[in-house]
């Protein structure tokens, strides 16, 4: 009986980790998508509760119940601009997991077939690498770590040869049964350094990438200990995380106009970029509005186009600037919201954040919808995004950015730029933006400038 009912349930939790992953690919329909998944992860608890191998439900429920506090905690306490770094940390758990489990069944000793004891290396490697890869992505993230790449001469011929080791040993452990023991620990200690020094030489800008890749990772890792404890429901949720972690990954880098080579061996950001270090020409100059001197723009204005990025997270001005949407439609100009996709610190950052406020996803529009508006557009209005509307990324082929797609917001007729201060976006370089004729900034954190503007509107 429990041979066929365990093997439908996980069946059953698979159809619906697919169907949750398809409803996630749509804003719409994301919340149900996040539910539709987590009802398929019951079914998976429950379907292993029912294997009559457990010798100890006390200690499993112990575990789920301080697993579950730890973890509606952190949903109620982080941040959405630390997401990124939770992520990081999950990610970690889930290779820590399988490379215990993968470690639990090589203790659990008998005769390994070889087929067997090589798919446990694979889980113990990429578990590992995993596990001690995404902690250094959350120190460098969290700032406990500087965020720029640690590199030493011949890094990556290190790291090749690593990988070289972890091979050996495990094919010199097939080979003498009574050395396997010993070869297993060099397997996990190559494998943890491993996940260390192919994390540490890549900058903290290109970590959110790296997280999405070790997502990726931990999907795999998962798969092989499927493989290794002989379980479907881990073998099929772990190829799904694998193959939409990668998916991301690539979304992200092109994003970003960067090879997902360049992102993990090029070193960018190899120099800590500081404000004191950007040569700012003395002969440039901005112009910078109080909020009360926009209203007449605004007033005359047929279509506005916001902007948001990084600093409307930091500042929370998500609610506000819907506020000043429907404030501004009522008086019959039409706005819209130009999403870009590397906008904020993590896939799909924006699109939060506005839902988080209530924003119609009507409004949404993506990058290659949006920039043939911009000539069209009378104010555009930059919420606390920086790097993706440089228009350097167009043109300057010295710069860091150069061919990373932006926003054509310096084509509409006014851009406000709602910014604190001159401080460079995460990219650490100058923006020509703030110095265009057309170009005004407006000083200050995002949530009072708007909440300003909204008020002078009114
Ligand atoms: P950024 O270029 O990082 O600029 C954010 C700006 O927000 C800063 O210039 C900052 O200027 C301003 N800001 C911060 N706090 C503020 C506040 N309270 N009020 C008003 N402004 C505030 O942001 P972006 O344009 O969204 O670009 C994202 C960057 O992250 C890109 O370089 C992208 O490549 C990188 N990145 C993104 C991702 C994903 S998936 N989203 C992944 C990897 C890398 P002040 O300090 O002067 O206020």
């Amino acid at each position: 009986m429990q041979d066929l009912v365990i093997p439908i349930i996980y069946l059953l939790s698979a159809v619906f980790f697919i169907l949750g992953l398809r409803q996630l690919s749509h804003p719409r329909t994301a919340l149900k998508g996040n539910k539709t998944a987590s009802i398929g992860m019951l079914l998976a608890i429950i379907a292993t509760l029912l294997n009559n191998q457990i010798l100890d439900f006390q200690s499993i429920f112990i575990a789920i119940l301080i697993g579950s506090a730890i973890g509606a905690l952190l949903a109620k306490k982080v941040e959405m601009t630390s997401m990124p770094q939770l992520v990081a940390l999950f990610n970690g758990f889930g290779g820590a997991a399988s490379l215990l489990v993968a470690a639990a069944e090589f203790y659990r000793g008998g005769a390994f077939p070889t087929f067997i004891f090589f798919i446990i290396t694979l889980s113990v490697l990429i578990g590992s690498v995993t596990f001690s890869g995404s902690f250094i992505a959350f120190l460098k993230l969290q700032g406990i770590m500087r965020g720029s790449p640690v590199q030493f001469k011949g890094q990556h011929v290190f790291n090749g040869l690593l990988v070289v080791l972890v091979i050996l040993s495990s094919l010199y452990g097939i080979l003498n049964s009574s050395q396997l023991s010993s070869m297993f620990l060099i397997i996990i200690g190559a494998s943890l350094l491993l996940g260390i020094l192919f994390v540490l030489p890549i900058g903290g800008a290109d970590m959110p990438v790296v997280i999405s890749l070790l997502n990726s990772f931990s999907g795999l890792a998962a798969c092989a200990t499927g493989f290794v404890i002989q379980n479907d429901a881990l073998i099929i949720s772990g190829s799904l995380v694998g193959a939409s972690g990668i998916i991301l990954t690539d979304i992200m880098c092109k994003g970003m106009n960067r090879t997902i080579w360049n992102v993990l061996f090029a070193g960018v950001g190899a120099t800590d970029t500081n404000t004191d270090n950007l040569q700012v020409d003395p002969m440039k100059s901005i112009k910078s509005y109080e909020p009360e001197d926009t209203v007449v723009i605004f007033e005359n204005a047929k279509q506005v186009v916001i902007v948001p990025g990084y600093g409307l997270a930091v500042a929370q001005a998500q609610h506000m600037v819907h506020e000043l949407q429907k404030l501004l439609e009522g008086k019959g100009v039409v706005v819209k919201y130009a999403i870009h996709p590397v906008a904020g610190r993590m896939p799909g950052h924006m699109n939060v954040l506005l839902a988080e406020a209530n924003v119609p996803y009507d409004s949404l529009y993506d990058l290659d919808q949006i920039n043939p508006e911009f000539e069209e557009t009378d104010v555009t209005l930059v919420i606390g995004a920086n790097d993706v509307v440089n228009p350097a990324a167009r043109h300057d082929t010295n710069s860091p950015i150069f061919g990373m797609p932006i926003l054509d917001v310096d084509k509409s007729q006014t851009v406000f730029v709602l910014k604190r201060s001159m401080n460079p976006g995460f990219a650490g370089i100058e923006n020509e933006l703030f110095y265009k004729d057309n170009t005004i900034m407006i000083f200050g954190d995002a949530k009072d400038t708007v909440s300003k503007l909204v008020s002078e509107l009114k």
